[in-house]
């Protein structure tokens, strides 16, 4: 899409802009240029360029990434000028090589062989693929049982001995029970299944538009977690997987939440940055994993909106193995007012709330060690919470 707009926009505007009368010499070179590929060339070019932006865009303009890219940029532009340069000093032996039709048609076939492709891998994998100790820690959130994969033809799904079964649909198990899409967590799951597809977009324009750090921004909450390689780690909420990037190699990833439009972009951005996680589509006060499971558990940005809060935190508590630190950050009332309440998508869910937002400290058990509430200030204001505390080794 973001090609075609593309194309149509420099389509209004690049015959003027790439013909300027003032340069007579350039726009001869261009005219040679584009005698040699035909007119398949400006588009082929107009569609790259806009793959690039795309490109840069997904990477967060981080210019380590960037690098390969612009420099393979770099040497299409090399060839290009090359034959630019050969066409003006009159040698067409080189350029006869790639005429306009064939040049088109050559980008006919490789568009045809990277959709083949494309294909083939979509096809390849079918399958669930679960790590076998996440198949060992599953349970049903609705009565504790165990689960065991079953799979009939391509379909395949959770059971258990007590006639429960949770469907895979397109490689993420439905953990949801009925009850978990009402009040609040119905009225905010609308709003995500809404804005699933661009949340990283809104994110990025965000993180832009207050002139700030992002990764930094991301570190400063995530930091307190006390993550190693070699451990497993779940984000309740996860979202479209933001936070997984910011985690050591080597971890173990896990993630849950209710809405399957984030969650089918968590699984695009994995794929994209090499990243391989287990997800779920769970309400996150009720888990579908047995008790101690996990090394770290974390959540981020949602808790604000339960329906319960305090279940979501027990729960957290249940599944995380005794002596690890839990983090639950937030965004605060002060946040959620200058920028939800004002937005043109969100206000409509964030205005009339029932109450103001308060981080839920009061629902830490009595028995967590190491509380610790932190507010962070991008831009000079109180715009989010993070709220730390340790699991006792031995829980009374
Ligand atoms: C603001 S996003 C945060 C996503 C991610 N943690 C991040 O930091 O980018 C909030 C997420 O909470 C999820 N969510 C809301 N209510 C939930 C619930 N009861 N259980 C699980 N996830 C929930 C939403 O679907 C959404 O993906």
């Amino acid at each position: 899409m973001f090609g075609v707009v593309f194309a149509t926009i420099a389509g209004a505007w690049l015959p003027a802009g790439f013909a300027p009368a003032q340069d007579q010499r350039l726009s001869l070179q261009l005219q040679h240029l584009g005698s040699m590929l035909g007119s398949s060339a400006p588009v082929f070019l107009t569609y790259w360029f806009a793959a690039t932006l795309m490109w840069v865009w997904n990477q967060k303009f981080r210019a380590a990434r960037m690098r390969q890219w612009v420099s393979l940029l770099g040497a299409v532009c090399v060839v290009a000028a090359g034959f630019a340069l050969l066409q003006t000093i009159g040698s067409t032996a080189l350029a006869s090589l790639l005429p306009g039709t064939s040049f088109a048609w050559f980008c006919l076939a490789a568009a045809i062989a990277l959709s083949g492709w494309a294909l083939f891998i979509a096809l390849k994998d079918r399958a669930w693929e679960c790590r076998p100790q996440t198949l060992r820690i599953l349970q049903s959130p609705a009565t504790g049982q165990p689960l065991q994969l079953v799979r009939k033809g391509s379909r395949q799904a959770l059971v258990n001995s007590a006639g429960e079964r949770f469907p895979i649909r397109n490689h993420i198990p439905d953990m949801r029970r009925p009850d978990d899409l009402t009040g609040d967590n119905r009225k905010y799951n609308y709003l995500y299944e809404i804005i699933g597809g661009f949340y990283d977009d809104i994110q990025r324009v965000a993180v832009a538009c207050g002139a700030m750090d992002g990764e930094a921004y991301v570190m400063s909450y995530m930091s307190p977690l006390e993550v190693e390689a070699g451990d497993s780690v779940l984000e309740t909420s996860v979202g479209t997987g933001l936070n997984f990037k910011y985690l050591p190699a080597g971890v173990s990833l896990t993630g849950i939440d209710l809405s399957p439009e984030m969650l089918t972009n968590c699984q695009a951005n994995l794929r994209r940055w090499q990243l391989q996680a287990d997800l779920f589509l769970s309400n996150a006060e009720c888990l579908p994993f047995a008790d101690e499971s996990f090394d770290t558990v974390f959540h981020v940005g949602g808790i604000n909106f339960f329906n319960d809060r305090a279940k979501a935190i027990r729960e957290m508590i249940r599944v995380a193995k005794p002596g690890s630190r839990i983090l639950i950050a937030d965004e605060t009332e002060e946040h959620v007012k200058d920028m939800y309440e004002r937005g043109p998508i969100t206000s409509g869910f964030f205005r009339n709330r029932k109450e103001p937002v308060t981080a839920p400290v009061d629902l830490v058990p009595p028995e967590m060690l190491e509380t610790h509430l932190e507010l962070l200030k991008p831009m000079g204001k109180n715009r989010f919470y993070a709220l730390t505390f340790r699991k006792p080794k031995v829980c009374g």
